[in-house]
């Protein structure tokens, strides 16, 4: 059976399908780049609304396959932009209904992990999930996904993208601020800031922004940036790796196609004699595929729901949600 799966839970839609045995057959993906400042939610919308139908058609088109051959729909429910979420789950009904297919929506955190095991093989990760607006320590425990560590206040990616918004560099900023850092020669004294297994982030980018307004280097202090922070996850993701004995880590989320966290989590890996794993780029940021894939893990074990079921779900928690494909497996 092919699901066709849309994501639209910040500035970027996609669409992919996916048949029931993991197999991609296409993913399409379309992100709306502001002039200037950050995301607007109505903006994130309106982008969505426009890019849904063309989306699906070129998703349809790439797999080979006509609409009648889809036998399920999965939608991201959340977390999200309310405004967005509510977009795409209007799309989603709409084509469950007029299909006559059953739905599913799902939790986007959740299938950037399902998406990163399914890619790489890793079987029952400790995983650290980078993203814009989530960074999470994350393990199967007792039926789901544990957030073992979290930042308390901005998400690493976000961090990110509002220094380069300040520094004029554009959205989003993780991209260049790796671009910069690679042409830095000194390392400038940030805070860092672990409290147990949690991380947080906006001390050290005020402190980054401060020290650019005095006239520090921009490329040192996105290569500052980038190894503070960086830093910071890995120790986090050591102590969680230690506590929670896991055999492999993954890392997923858009900030992990960075080279250098990359690098970093891998020798924390190496270290510890314990498997790294990390999704192809183009399934590390927010991708329909994804989202696909877990509407069949999520179909295949609690069934479709009903179209009463689908409300959007801004604040969806990891830990909210059950797992029983893990539980069935070796766990
Ligand atoms: P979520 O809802 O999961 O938080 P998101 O909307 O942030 O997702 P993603 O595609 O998962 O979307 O992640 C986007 C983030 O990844 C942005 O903050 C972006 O700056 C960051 N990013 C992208 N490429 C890089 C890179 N090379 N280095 C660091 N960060 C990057
Ligand atoms: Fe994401």
């Amino acid at each position: 059976m092919l699901c066709l799966g849309i994501e639209g839970t910040a500035e970027k839609t996609g669409v992919g399908i996916v048949d029931d045995s993991g197999r991609v057959l296409s993913l399409r993906g379309r992100p709306l780049i502001p002039e200037r400042g950050g995301i607007h939610p109505r903006e994130a919308a309106e982008h969505h609304a426009r890019w849904i139908p063309v989306l699906v058609e070129e998703a349809l088109e790439d797999a080979g396959v006509d609409m009648d051959e889809i036998g399920l729909i999965s939608f991201s429910r959340g977390p999200g932009l309310g405004p967005a979420l509510r977009t795409v789950a209007t799309a989603a009904r709409t084509l469950a209904i007029s299909l006559k297919i059953p739905i599913v929506g799902v939790n986007h955190c959740i299938g950037h992990i399902e998406i990163g095991r399914l890619t790489t093989g890793a079987s029952d990760p400790l995983s650290l999930y980078v993203s814009g607006g989530n960074t999470q320590v994350i393990a199967f425990n007792q039926g789901r996904y544990r957030v073992f560590g979290e930042t308390l206040d901005i998400a690493v990616g976000n961090m990110l993208d509002q220094f380069a918004r300040e520094a004029g560099l554009g959205h989003p900023g993780g991209p260049v601020i790796e671009g910069l850092a690679a042409k830095a020669s000194d390392y400038v004294e940030l805070p860092y800031s672990v409290k147990g297994m949690d991380i947080s982030f906006s001390g050290l980018l005020t402190a980054a922004i401060r020290k650019l307004e005095a006239g520090e280097k921009l490329e040192n202090l996105a290569y500052s940036l980038q190894e503070t922070a960086f830093s910071m996850l890995v120790e986090v993701s050591e102590r969680a790796l230690a506590y929670t004995e896991k055999g492999e880590v993954l890392l997923c989320g858009g900030v992990a196609v960075n080279r250098r966290l990359r690098e970093m989590m891998e020798t924390m890996c190496r270290e510890h004699g314990v498997d790294f794993h990390m999704p192809p780029p183009e399934y590390c940021g927010d991708n329909g595929a994804m989202i696909a894939w877990l509407g069949h893990l999520v179909h295949k074990h609690q069934g479709p729901q009903r179209i009463e079921e689908t409300s959007v779900v801004q604040r969806y928690r990891t830990d909210e949600v059950d797992v029983p494909w893990m539980r069935e497996s070796e766990h």
